[in-house]
């Protein structure tokens, strides 16, 4: 019930919600993960229910696949796609340029290449988010399992000599094993603390072989979509340079948020 929500899911609700909106007729869709993008396949879903909204939607995890078939959304691969209007996902970290940190989630292996395939990707997150430097959150890194303790090796040599203030390293668990991604691989976890020159780190990460992505998302983001739990919604555009500003108003009888745009 939206109504018993916290004021961070509330956050991520109204974020979700006014992304939606750019969503239009016959738009090829890509889906994040996390859980402020299942907030905003939710309220696709609605709008496909309700409005007779037509979609194919691309989904960038196996559990997002699942949740968009549950509302309703019509999913498609990326390979029956080729390219999208445009993707809409959360992130881990945000900054003034709109570089990211993904992946907490797992996902950033096809996060990254879905958003790349959208003539737009559209970030929905909650103010917390936002950093004036990449790197507090843990950046995650994508490496196959054969070698891995050979490729964390190359990772942590490489460390030292870039820009960042830690250099631990740590393989994802998920219980007493290694966490496995969709598509079957290990993630390791940078501490970094502080990225200072993220575009070199993210192009540096991907030479070491074991590695198949990293979660710095340069210059790939658009739109970023931010939510508050009181209802209001900033939409900043880097293209356009624009700031809007609206309030959703959560409507308790039927479980929604209004848009009252002001
Ligand atoms: C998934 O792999 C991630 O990239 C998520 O998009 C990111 O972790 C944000 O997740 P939340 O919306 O759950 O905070």
């Amino acid at each position: 019930m939206t109504g018993e929500l916290s004021p961070i899911d509330k956050a991520k609700f109204v974020a979700a919600k006014r992304a939606v909106d750019f969503v239009e007729d016959g738009m090829k869709v890509g889906l994040g993960t996390g859980s402020t993008a299942a907030w905003m396949v939710r309220c696709l879903g609605e709008r496909v229910r309700e409005e007779g909204l037509r979609i194919k939607g691309v989904p960038t995890s196996a559990r997002t696949a699942m949740l968009a078939r549950e509302v309703g959304i019509d999913v498609i691969s990326l390979d029956q796609a080729r390219w999208l209007d445009v993707t809409i996902d959360g992130a881990d970290e945000f900054d003034g340029e709109f570089n990211l940190i993904k992946g907490g989630g797992g996902a950033l292996l096809q996060e990254k290449i879905v958003a790349t395939a959208s003539d737009r990707m559209i970030v929905i997150t909650d103010a917390s988010k936002e950093v004036e430097t990449l790197g507090a959150f843990p950046l995650p890194v994508e490496v196959i399992p054969f070698g891995w303790q050979t490729s964390k090796a190359l990772l942590e040599e490489l460390l030292i000599s870039l820009d960042v203030m830690g250099r631990e390293t740590t393989l994802r668990m998920n219980g007493a094993v290694a966490y496995v991604t969709d598509e079957g691989n290990h993630i390791l976890d940078l501490h970094l603390n502080r990225i200072g020159n993220a575009r070199q780190l993210a192009m540096a990460l991907n030479q070491i072989p074991g590695v198949v992505e990293n979660g710095l998302f340069m210059d790939i983001c658009d739109t970023v979509v931010i939510g508050y739990g009181d209802g209001r919604v900033e939409t900043r555009d880097i293209n356009e340079g624009s700031v809007q500003h609206d309030r959703l108003d959560f409507v308790e009888a039927d479980n929604l948020f209004t848009d009252l745009s002001d």
